[in-house]
Order: structure tokens, then sequence, then C-alpha cells
């Protein structure tokens, strides 16, 4: 199998975890390149339910090695109990089959408290994520390389419990002292230090021509070219995969992965939402509520416009389309499929996704299937609305959907 990346296309939860998982039984080596427990990719092996944050799902598979790039970032805590939850169940979790860089950036107390006070805006995770990014980039951050030398790591704490306390001071929030930050991280390093690897990168390369990456949120949450503000702090787009891992790698097969209708958790613009009953519904049948927070997930139309514009930054050379049975209950099923601005219609050229606020969707209506399709494997085995379905969506994309 030659590289493959798979990566969300819309804001996340599009059914990456589910691909992923049936890909990772043809390679021997998956990689995480961004983001960090705010994903969370839910895997169901026959009646087990795994749901997974920072480690790739290619754990629950035997003989695949599972490595962690630099631009992951790691809650040492987490990590530790995600390695050991998983080892309770019986699964093998070992250097064998898991490497982590030695430059992946911390989230320690300080840095999930920072989250707590000043995320809500977002409505972040909670899980320190955009805070830890802040310290990488501010070049105060403590990275997995730091757990290996524990009187550094404490000086380096304790430098910034101190400053991130003035932040906290100012949001009326608790501030901590050095030793509850570091109560548990000797533990913890202990715990990671065997799966810790000085250069993920020549290791990678060593399995070039059969990698799998995984990229965890999607296309729209990306920090740049996302519903900015109100986006992760990483780059879950294509080129987030070679500065996330230290290595350029040839990625053959782009796969994009597309929900039949689009969902958002927290904040921000999502045109084709509806906060009604359609979009009640979509959230039941589609059992539509975070793995990580478990939230209710915002519900609303396939946005066909939006999964242009994240084929053309991603260079995706596969759609897979996930969920469709979701909406087999509905009448009429709408596709956005253009955005107009003061009743023009916005050209893909001068789209800008700064505006996305200001444009109003143009829908494209098709009637419904109105059968349960959950069983059906094949195409041919789909009513003939569905396919239809289907087909307005491969025209559209100009591209075949998997
Ligand atoms: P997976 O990998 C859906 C969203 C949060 C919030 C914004 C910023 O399961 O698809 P953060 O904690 O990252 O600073 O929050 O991004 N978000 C996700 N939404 N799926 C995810 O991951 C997400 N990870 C972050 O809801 O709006
Ligand atoms: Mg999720």
């Amino acid at each position: 199998m030659p590289n493959t990346i798979v990566i969300g296309a819309q804001w996340g939860d599009e059914g990456k975890g589910k691909i992923i998982d049936t890909l990772s039984e043809r390679y021997n080596v998956i990689i995480r390149y961004q983001g960090g427990c705010n994903a969370g990719h839910t895997v169901i092996i026959g009646d087990k339910k795994y749901i997974l944050h920072s480690i790739p799902s290619g754990i629950l598979r035997q003989g695949v090695l599972n490595i962690i790039g630099n631009n992951v970032v790691i809650d040492p805590l987490k990590f530790l109990k995600e390695i050991n939850d998983l080892r309770n169940v019986g699964l093998e979790v070992s250097p064998e089959n898991l490497r982590i860089s030695d430059k992946c950036h911390l989230t320690l107390s300080y840095l999930n408290k920072l989250d707590e006070a000043t995320g809500k805006k977002v409505e972040t995770t909670g899980r320190g994520i955009g805070p830890t990014y802040t310290d990488k980039t501010k070049r105060i951050g403590i990275r997995t390389f730091d757990l290996l030398d524990l009187k550094r790591l404490e000086g380096k704490v304790r430098e910034n419990t101190e400053s991130t306390n003035y932040m906290l001071k100012y949001c009326n929030a608790t501030v901590l002292n050095v030793d509850e930050v570091m109560e548990g991280l000797s533990e913890a390093s202990e715990g990671i230090i065997p799966f810790i690897h000085p250069n993920i990168g020549s290791l990678i390369l060593g399995y070039d021509g059969s990698l799998l990456y995984e990229g965890a949120q999607g296309t729209l949450l990306d920090i740049d070219h996302g519903t900015y503000p109100y986006v992760t702090s990483s780059n879950p787009t294509i080129g987030g995969a070679f500065t996330g891992t230290g290595v350029y790698v040839n990625l053959e097969n782009r796969i994009g992965i597309l929900k039949a209708y689009t969902t958002r958790v927290g904040n921000g613009p999502f045109p084709t939402e509806q906060d009604n009953e359609i979009g009640e519904r979509l959230r039941k049948m589609g059992g539509e509520f975070g793995a990580t927070t478990g939230r209710p997930r915002r519900c609303g139309w396939l946005d066909l416009f939006i999964a242009k514009y994240s084929i053309i930054i991603n260079g995706f050379n596969q759609i897979a389309l996930t969920k469709l049975d979701v909406l087999d209950q509905e009448d009429t099923i709408k596709l956005c499929i253009k955005y107009e601005l003061n009743g023009r219609e916005v050209r893909f050229e001068d789209f800008t996704i700064n505006r996305i606020e200001e444009y109003t969707p143009v829908y494209k209506e098709l009637p419904g299937w109105k059968k349960n399709i959950s069983e059906a494997r094949k195409i041919g085995y789909l009513p003939e609305n569905a396919r239809k379905y289907i087909g307005f969506i491969e025209d559209y994309l100009g591209s075949k959907l998997q």
C-alpha cells in the first residue's frame, strides 16, 4: 500500500477513526502529526468500543507501529492513563508498537487551568490544547525531552507556573503552586520515557512507502485555514503532516473524510446549521455527542462549497463519504452548493473564510430515500434516491466517492 493520509474535510468528527481503523489492516505504521487529547476517535471492534484521544488507532491491532510526531501535544498524566486503560483491557502497549517524538510539547496542569479560564469564547475541549501551543510558539514550552531530567523539568515548571499564575489571577481563577503541578509527573515520566524516540523522522523514513498518516480534528478547525478564531491551535491540513513529523514523504493517497451532513462542536460560524427539529433528528440518528467532552454536536446539511475548499487545501484525490444512513428518515435533503453575498454569488476565487458569517448558503434539494440503508454494503444495494445523492456530490466535487 502506498503512503496514505486521512484528513477530516469538515469541522472534525467526520468518522476518521473508522476509516483509519479499516485501512490499518493494510498498514504496519500509523502516524499522528498534530493535535492532542482534544481528539476523540471512536473505534468499534466486534462488541467492544474504544475511544482513543492521543494514541493512533493502530494500537488496537497487533503488529502495527504507532508513531506520535513532534507537533502532537501530550498531557503526560492523561497519556499514561490512556496507555494503562488499553493495557487493562488486555492490549499490548510497548515501545515495540508505540513511539513518541522527544519534541512533543507537554500540557501540564497550569495549561489546563488556563484553557478552562480562557477557552470559553471558542468553547474549547478544555484539554489545555491552545495554551500548550501558545507556550510552544512563545518559546517557553516544555517538551517530552524534558521528562528525561526531572530536576530540569522542575526548574521549567517553576518558571512557567509563576508566569501563568499572573494570568490566572487576572482571570479570577485559582492559582497553582509548583508542587501541585509536579504531582504525578515523576510517575508519568517513568511510564512515558520508554516510548520517547530521539529521531522520529528517520524512524518514519525507514518505512517509507507503507505509511498511514492520521489527521485529528478537521480542515475547518485548522489554525490557518479554518474559521479563525473558532479553530484548534494546530494544522490538521496536509502541510501539518510534514512539519508535524520533521520529514517529507510522498503522500500518494490523500483521503478526505466527508460526513453526509455537517456537525461542529463548540462555538463559531456554521452556515448550513439546522438549529431546529432537522438538526435534532440528525443528532439523534447520528449519535452526535462529543467523544471527548460528551457535548451535543451542532448539526446541519452537507456544505459542498466547504468540501471543495477542503479538497483544494489538502489536494485530496479520494473522498470517503461517511454516515449516509443518518439521512434515512429525511423527506427532502438539502446540500449547500454556493454562497451569496448581498444577493450575488460568491465566486470561488473571491471566497474568503474570514467572511463566512456574511455569506448566505444556497441549497439544492434532493428527495430522500426513506429506507433503512444501514446494512447496505455495496452502492448497488442502495435505493435510487441515495445513489442520486451520491451522484450529485460526485458530479459537484468531480471525484468518485469511496
Ligand atoms: P476529532 O479528532 C470536533 C473543537 C472544539 C472547539 C475548537 C477548539 O474528534 O475530530 P481545542 O480544545 O482544540 O482548543 O478546541 O475545536 N475541536 C473539535 N471538534 N472534533 C475534534 O476532534 C475536535 N478537537 C477540537 O470543540 O470548538
Ligand atoms: Mg471528536
